[in-house]
């Protein structure tokens, strides 16, 4: 294992399967320590592929919508200092549901799990992030109100627009932070939420995307960008 003092830690949250755990490998690719988390029960892929580390990927448990799992894990990484924060976790409900039919339980489960709790990690975990470091959340395309010309999915682009909103407002409350924030748009790509007819495979957004993060580093403000570093509209 690679243990330099110059090896930057990653803390990527939510990621079990799909983007998130793309990024887990790609980031170990690249040559960091990585923390991952999991939700208690979807751990599997991440201890497997921690047994083939070497020691660079750490595992935990934390389901952001829980704030007693936020903060114990909070307090297991107090004393760690973190490069790159991102929140990857996210919801969907079905595509079809619009705002006349979703219920009220489904709509909170959504904004809840997609603004609300992202936004509480971030707020929970900022002071361990590095000056010089990056804190990113994963956005959409269907969070921007620009190009919401079609009103399909429109439960959960409300729920990416709030996200993008409380991000933005996250950072005017910390204008003078040095910290590069991020909101991420992955593209389309065919995971359990993309569903087998998206453009993409994980393997043409995740490495841009990743790329983008890098090329943001010590870039401070927020930026909405997609997995090929083109500026996603507000
Ligand atoms: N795929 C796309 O086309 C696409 C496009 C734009 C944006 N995105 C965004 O990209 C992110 C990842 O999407 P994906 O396609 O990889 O989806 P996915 O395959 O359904 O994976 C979702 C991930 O989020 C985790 N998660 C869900 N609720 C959580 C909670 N309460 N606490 C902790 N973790 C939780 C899941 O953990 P479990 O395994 O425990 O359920 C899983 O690791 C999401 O934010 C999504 O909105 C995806």
């Amino acid at each position: 294992m690679q243990d330099t003092s110059e090896q930057k830690t990653a803390l990527l949250i939510g990621a079990s399967r799909g983007l998130g755990f793309a990024m887990v490998e790609e980031y170990l690719r690249r040559g960091w320590r990585v923390i991952a988390t999991g939700r208690a029960g979807s751990m599997e892929r991440l201890l497997q592929l921690a047994q083939s580390s070497g020691g660079a990927l750490e595992t935990e448990t934390v389901d952001i919508n829980s704030r007693e799992q936020v903060a114990a894990l909070r307090g297991r990484l107090e004393s760690r200092r973190i490069d790159l924060l991102f929140v990857n976790a996210g919801v969907k409900n079905d595509d079809g549901e619009t705002i006349a039919d979703v219920s009220t339980e489904e709509f909170v489960r959504v904004m809840v799990t997609n603004a609300l709790s992202p936004m509480r990690v971030v707020e929970a975990f900022s002071e361990i992030v590095q000056l010089s470091g990056t804190i990113g959340v994963m956005s959409s395309g269907q969070g921007s109100v620009t190009n919401n010309t079609n009103g399909n999915y429109e439960v959960y682009r409300g729920s990416k627009a709030a996200l993008n909103m409380f991000m933005r407002s996250f950072a005017a409350r910390h204008r003078d932070d040095a910290r590069t924030l991020l909101l991420m748009a992955p593209g389309w790509v065919r995971t359990d939420m993309g569903g087998p007819e998206a453009r993409l495979g994980i393997d043409e957004s995740i490495p841009g995307l990743v790329s983008t993060i890098e090329a943001y580093e010590g870039r401070s403000g927020l930026h909405y960008l997609d997995y090929l570093g083109r500026v996603v509209p507000w």
